[in-house]
């Protein structure tokens, strides 16, 4: 039996602007869209979400702005159950990603951090007595860097298992002052975190690498092919994923990594926790928008009960 806690996450909201062309514009270029779509987005938020449809408490820490999307965000959250307790609200706009997908799929986002920029270290050490009881903390980083390094360290200190999705990456993030128990990845920012493939070099030299950044386990997802985990083991860890085939790939990432936190809070092993988050990812595909399509705890069980009966 399984013992559910909160995942606390801290991050961004963003509005998302969406729209879909035919190719993406080169420097300088513009192209016309026919569509305009306004969805409400943000890594934090969408990781939140994801986390709380597994059934999940969240205790989100992330800011947005005195603005009327803001004010519309935090209705919308608590309408999910989450609890906005912890977002504070700030003079300005609220963030906002400017996301453009291709015919292919393929997808340019630009943000503007508003808030999200103001998110400080203090508000963050201010809620330590909700992070230490907490069964994950959940970070990326669309907000400042010393929020999730403060998140991490309370964590840390407290034996929460923290998990980073460093997204998107920043070259400066100090990981040797904190310990990452996951870091997830997709292979892109596997290759930047690193600074190599790590599908591309002996086991020996990752996992030395993986001991100078202080990560216990690195998780790559690879879109619709099967999750990689390097850690400790002598072994790289292969989890497949569901076969689906896409709409809009925008928030896979993020359903994967809430889902996943939500799992590891409730004590799920580390095989089935990811088997899990390969299901919200891809199911997230399915549908426009990065929270609206996210699948719920009953839809991921169903989906890994039908992997497990044809295989
Ligand atoms: O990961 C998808 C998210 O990235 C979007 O919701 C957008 O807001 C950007 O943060």
């Amino acid at each position: 039996m399984t013992e559910a806690k909160s995942v606390a996450v801290i991050g961004s909201l963003n509005i998302d602007y969406f729209t879909r062309v035919e190719s993406l514009p080169a420097p300088g270029e513009t192209v016309c869209s026919d569509s305009l779509d306004i969805f409400r987005g943000g890594k934090g938020a969408n990781q939140a979400i994801a986390a709380s449809r597994q059934g999940s408490e969240i205790i989100f820490i992330g800011t947005v702005g005195n603005d009327e999307h803001g004010k519309k965000y935090l209705k919308e959250l608590a309408k999910e159950g989450i609890d906005t307790s912890h977002i504070e609200t700030v003079k300005g706009s609220t963030g906002t990603a400017f996301i453009t997908v291709d015919r292919s799929g393929e997808n340019m986002i630009v943000i503007s951090s508003g808030a999200n920029s103001t998110l400080t270290r203090e508000q963050v050490k201010a809620k330590t007595k909700q992070i230490s009881s907490a069964g994950a903390v959940l970070g990326q980083f669309e907000v400042p860097l010393p929020a999730i390094v403060e998140g991490a360290r309370i964590a840390n200190q407290n034996e929460v298992p923290v998990i980073i999705n460093p997204s998107p990456v920043e070259k400066t993030f100090p990981w040797q002052e904190i310990r990452t128990d996951y870091l997830l990845v997709n292979e892109h920012e596997a290759g930047e975190v690193l600074g190599f493939n790590p599908w591309d070099e002996e086991l020996s030299l990752v996992r030395q690498r993986l001991h100078e950044l202080r990560v216990e386990n690195l998780i790559v997802t690879r879109g619709g092919d099967d999750t990689l985990v390097y850690n400790r083991g002598d072994e790289v860890i292969s989890i497949p994923t569901l076969a689906v085939l896409p709409i809009d790939t925008v928030g896979a990432g993020d359903a994967f990594a809430g889902c996943f936190a939500a799992r590891i809070a409730s004590g799920e092993k580390l095989e089935d926790a990811l088997a899990a988050a390969n299901c919200a990812g891809a199911l997230t595909t399915l549908g426009a928008g990065a929270q609206n399509p996210v699948p719920d705890r009953e839809r991921v069980d169903q989906h890994l009960e039908h992997l497990s009966q044809s295989s």
